[in-house]
């Protein structure tokens, strides 16, 4: 199959558990702000199926659904231009997973870091639904042919395997009817890590709230995160070789680049030699400046919860134009018996 024989689709999504957080902003947000501004389709989700494959209070998950796609908007995504939507309002998305379940084998999602990482030692106790993660992600984006998916640097694996159950499809259906999706891991911050712990990946689940800055901190919180991260003591390299064995130093650098669209050679030759004594005051100002007002639109985003109802509907409404099609064909192929009442 030749990569170029779809449309140009552009799919992704964010679980809905817990605060949106810089990593989530600068590894995903801001490219999906970048991939709408091209002349291509974007279909950009809030996955609480995804979230409920670990327990999620009823009441916390509907406000932090509503609240990611506050803090899509706030960002810059325009639910005219890209089309935005909570996964559980398509329901194809869950439809065809059923069919990728019986697709992917047991020894693929066994390989998953991620189910490793989370499931722990006790993986008889992890949910079902845990384990077949990655067939519902495979889902999310194939049940739109979307060729590109933009995500963090940990969403990595996840994407080799959407292409493996794609080509796995095609392959034993004699079919070529997914496309093989192309990940994309773009720009200066494709892994942010832990204000904390440089050599720890920043997340929502991390107990310590100073080590992540929540798109929601006010402007003093986030000056005072930056200005307590970890560092170390020595001046600033001018050159990226220097900021080996340095993940702290590193990790503040490429955070910075992210936020002020530099590359990290162009943020060095302008700030090597300082003290971050110098620097981090210059960081939180740009932090500040970047930030503070998407956490202010969020805020008064949730003030208005029915607008965001809303958009959500319609985003289901244009997302379904596209799925239920596609759904149609791929039990078709299968071979489940027509007319499939969609
Ligand atoms: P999630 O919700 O963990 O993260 C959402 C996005 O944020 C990125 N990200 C980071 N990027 C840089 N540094 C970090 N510290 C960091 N933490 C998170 C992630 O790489 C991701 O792009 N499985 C996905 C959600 C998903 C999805 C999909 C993504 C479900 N279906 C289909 C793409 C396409 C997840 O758990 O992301």
């Amino acid at each position: 199959m030749t990569e170029t024989s779809f449309t140009p689709r552009v799919f992704s999504g964010i679980q809905p558990s817990g605060n949106l957080h810089l990593g989530n902003y600068l590894g995903a947000v801001k490219r999906f702000v970048d991939w709408q501004a091209k002349d291509v389709e974007t279909v950009y989700c809030m996955v609480d199926l995804h979230a409920i494959t670990v327990w999620q209070n009823p009441a916390d998950l509907t406000k932090s659904t509503r609240e990611l796609c506050a803090g899509f908007i706030a960002s810059g995504i325009d639910p005219e231009q890209s089309i935005l939507i909570n996964q559980s309002q398509v329901p194809e998305h869950a439809q065809l997973a059923w069919i990728f379940n019986c697709v992917a084998r047991m020894g693929w999602m066994q390989r998953m870091t991620q189910w490793k990482d989370k499931a722990g030692k006790n993986t008889q106790n992890a949910s079902l639904g845990l384990f077949a993660y990655p067939a519902l992600m495979a889902a999310d984006i194939l049940v739109y042919h979307a060729t590109h998916v933009p995500v963090g640097e940990d969403q990595k694996q996840h994407l080799e395997l959407t292409r493996d159950i794609a080509a796995k499809f095609n392959n034993d259906y004699g079919v070529d009817f997914f496309p093989m999706t192309e990940p994309v891991i773009e720009g200066a911050a494709t892994r942010v890590m832990s204000l904390r712990d440089g050599t720890k990946k920043m997340s929502k689940s991390d107990p310590s709230d100073a080590s992540r800055i929540n798109m929601t901190d006010d402007a003093d919180a986030i000056a005072k995160k930056i200005r307590k991260a970890k560092t170390d003591p020595e001046a600033l390299p001018s050159e990226a070789e220097g900021l080996k064995e340095r993940p702290e130093a590193r990790n503040l650098i490429e955070i910075f680049a992210a936020l002020n669209e530099q590359s990290v050679d162009q943020v060095l030759a302008d700030v090597g030699g300082k003290q971050f004594s110098e620097f981090k005051p210059m960081m939180a100002e740009l932090a500040v400046e970047k930030l503070a007002p998407i956490g202010m639109e969020m805020s008064r985003l949730m003030n208005h919860q029915d607008e965001i109802d809303k958009i959500l509907t319609r985003g289901a409404e244009r997302a379904r134009a596209i799925t239920a099609p596609i759904l149609k064909q791929t039990y078709e192929i299968v071979g489940m018996v027509p007319p499939v009442s969609l």
